[in-house]
This record gives C-alpha cells, sequence and structure tokens, in this order.
C-alpha cells in the first residue's frame, strides 16, 4: 500500500481552492504537479507551492510519476482527460459532471474496471451533513419510502458571469446550462435519496433571459421511478440572489426538508429531527464560494482511502453514471419534445 499519494491537477480556475486545500491539508498526499493551457496560473502555483507546472496535461501524466490526477476543466474535457489518464494507469477523480453525453462517461466506467484504477466523480454535496442525516434515515427504514421529491433551485447566473467564461454557456464546452451545471448537485441529492431505477423523464428547458448566452437558464421536469416515487424538479438562473437550494422528500413515514446549510425530519409519529451544517474552522479556502458546500474535502479524502484500499470510492464512475443518465434525458427530452423512457434501455455498466 502506498504511504503518500502522489497527486497532480488538471485545471486551475476556481473550483481550486476546493481542491489544492484538502491536497495539502492531508498528511498522506501530495501535490506534485500542475496544468493549465494558461500559462500565468501555471506559474502562480508553480511559484507558492514549489511544484512543477505544465500547459499540457498529456506530458504532465507522462513525464511525472503521479498516483491520482484531480480533473478541474470545462465539462467537455473531463472525459478526454479521464480517458488519458486512465489509459496511462494513473487514478482519475473527475469534477462533475463526468461528460457532456452518457457514453463517453460508460466508456470510462468500462476503462477504469479494465484497468483496476479507481474512478471518482465530485458530487460533494453527498457529505453535506444535511444530506448525510437524511440518507441515514431513509436508509435505515425510518422514513420509509420516498413517495415525491421536490427540487427548487433559484440562483443569479447574470449575462456578466458568462462574460467571464470562455466555456460557459456554450452547448459544445458546458453541454448545457443550469440543468447540467447548477442544478446536478440537488437532482443528484434527490436522485439518490430515491435510490431507485429511473422509468421515464419529461422536461422542459429554455434560456429566457440570457442574451450572450445559448443554453438553458430556467427548466422544469418530472421523473418516473420503478417503484412508483416521483420527482419534480424547478430551476432557474434568473433570480437576484443565490438563495439556499431546497429539496422535499414526502415519505411513506414522514417528510424531509434540505437546503445545503440544515435538514429538518419530521417523522409521522410527531418526532423532529434536524442537522446544520460542520465546517471545519481550520481550514481556509482561499476562495470557496458557500453554495458549494465546503465538503470537497470529506469526498477527496474517501476518495484517496479508497485508492489506497484498492476498493471503488463511494461516488465512483459507476455511481456518478445514474445522475449522468438523468441528465442526459432531462436534456434529451426538452430536445425532442417526447418523454425519455429509460426503463427500457439497456447500458453497457451494470
Ligand atoms: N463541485 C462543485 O460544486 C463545483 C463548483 C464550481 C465548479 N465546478 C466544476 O469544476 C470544473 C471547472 O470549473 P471552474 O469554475 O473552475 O472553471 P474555470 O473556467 O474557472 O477553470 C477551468 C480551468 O481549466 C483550464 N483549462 C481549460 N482547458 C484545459 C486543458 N485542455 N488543459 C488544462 N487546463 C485547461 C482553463 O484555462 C481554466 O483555468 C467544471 O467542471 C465545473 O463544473 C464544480
Amino acid at each position: 500500500m502506498m504511504d503518500t499519494l502522489r497527486i497532480g491537477i488538471v485545471g486551475l480556475g476556481s473550483i481550486l481552492p476546493m481542491h489544492l486545500t484538502p491536497i495539502v491539508h492531508f498528511q498522506d498526499s501530495e501535490l506534485v504537479c500542475v496544468c493549465d493551457i494558461k500559462p500565468d496560473r501555471v506559474k502562480a502555483i508553480e511559484t507558492k507551492y514549489h511544484v512543477k507546472g505544465y500547459v499540457d496535461y498529456k506530458e504532465m501524466i507522462q513525464n511525472e510519476r503521479i498516483d491520482a490526477v484531480h480533473v478541474c476543466v470545462p465539462h467537455y474535457m473531463h472525459p478526454i482527460i479521464t480517458n488519458y489518464a486512465l489509459t496511462k494507469g494513473v487514478h482519475v477523480l473527475s469534477e462533475k459532471p463526468m461528460s457532456i453525453n452518457y457514453e463517453d462517461g460508460e466508456k470510462n466506467v468500462l476503462l477504469a474496471k479494465e484497468m483496476n484504477l479507481q474512478y471518482g466523480v465530485i458530487f460533494q454535496c453527498r457529505y453535506n451533513t444535511a444530506s448525510q442525516l437524511v440518507k441515514k434515515y431513509l436508509d435505515n427504514g425510518a422514513l420509509g419510502k420516498v413517495l415525491s421529491a421536490r427540487v427548487v433551485l433559484t440562483w443569479d447566473k447574470p449575462d456578466s458571469y458568462y462574460v467571464l467564461s470562455d466555456w460557459k454557456g456554450t452547448w459544445d464546452k458546458e453541454g448545457g446550462g443550469v440543468v447540467i451545471d447548477q442544478a446536478i448537485h440537488s437532482l443528484d441529492l434527490a436522485n439518490w435519496f430515491i435510490n431507485d431505477e429511473i422509468e421515464s423523464v419529461q422536461a422542459n428547458l429554455s434560456n429566457r433571459n440570457h442574451k450572450i448566452m445559448e443554453v438553458d437558464d430556467s427548466g422544469e421536469g418530472f421523473v418516473k421511478y420503478k417503484h412508483g416515487s416521483t420527482l419534480g424538479f424547478w430551476a432557474m438562473n434568473n433570480y437576484s440572489c443565490d438563495e439556499p437550494i431546497e429539496i422535499r422528500l414526502n415519505c411513506e413515514k414522514g417528510k424531509a426538508v434540505l437546503s445545503y446549510e440544515k435538514a429538518e425530519i419530521t417523522l409521522n409519529t410527531g418526532e423532529v429531527i434536524s442537522a446544520v451544517q460542520q465546517i471545519d474552522p481550520d481550514i481556509n479556502y482561499e476562495g470557496g464560494k458557500d453554495y458549494w458546500g465546503f465538503q470537497h474535502i470529506k469526498q477527496i479524502r474517501q476518495f484517496y482511502d479508497s485508492v489506497k484500499a484498492g476498493l471503488e470510492p463511494e461516488i465512483s464512475g459507476r455511481e456518478a453514471l445514474k445522475i449522468q443518465k438523468l441528465i442526459c434525458a432531462i436534456y434529451e427530452s426538452s430536445r425532442t419534445k417526447r418523454i425519455v423512457d429509460l426503463g427500457s434501455r439497456e447500458g453497457k455498466v451494470k
């Protein structure tokens, strides 16, 4: 078993602090190299952390003896870099989403298995105190089955947000808008809570208030599951501030309401159980944002433990395919204006 994990990062943009801080914080991981196509970003990290910098991820992966790479680049590059690293025998922790389409994600899940490597995809909101409480009460049967789930997200992403980015707001590089980039976390939580196979998906997405970008800034949809649960969602980036997301579950034996910061469960017996987010006050992320949830560190820890033990991480590529399937079906339904029947589709990954 390796004592210290040698780590590389590809992509030195806004999400960087949430990856870099844990790598430097843990006793058993060492930041060895970084890569970005923007040389000034590489230079800044090279100088501050005394690591080797690259502008070409292939060169970095070939030249450096690293155990794992964190993939923190625009969406369309996730499966490409993941595929390259896996081929070269390097474990991968990719930012969400695993890819823009389903097939590329599926291909890498199969490749990781074939290469006997660990492949994780970041969905840090699962590690929020609120999410963990609700999941526990579902898993231990106290809440019973989820009858219906409701997701609401109203955030503020004005045109100026898209002006600042050379990839957000485009179909080819971001792969969509509010659904694939922002609501993906809350939809993943709801899908994880329901924990059943999806039967069908109906959705309507549109761009209602953005002039300078082409993808969805609003969307609503309805999902049916094999054993009767349903999921309804409404998401939009046209609000005047970033409100906490809200997920409500109506279950056989009670209800749950959660945001990132807190969860409240009310059982049919009248018992109320609640949880409030715990954040380690000793860790300074230097630029992280509240609504990201500050739980990357927990997922990265779990991923490293899995790599060291040779076990599949909790949020593996295989696990991430579940939300990838839902996200892709939402876009397909909106594009085709049809109900997408997932129940009849066979995947290659079991
Ligand atoms: N988990 C979360 O809550 C969360 C929050 C924010 C962002 N993200 C994700 O993190 C990823 C990056 O987002 P961001 O906001 O940091 O974007 P960003 O645009 O700020 O940074 C992306 C960086 O990747 C670099 N890059 C682009 N192509 C590259 C390539 N081929 N090789 C090397 N570097 C390349 C860019 O130069 C840029 O520095 C996205 O997948 C995004 O969805 C996740």
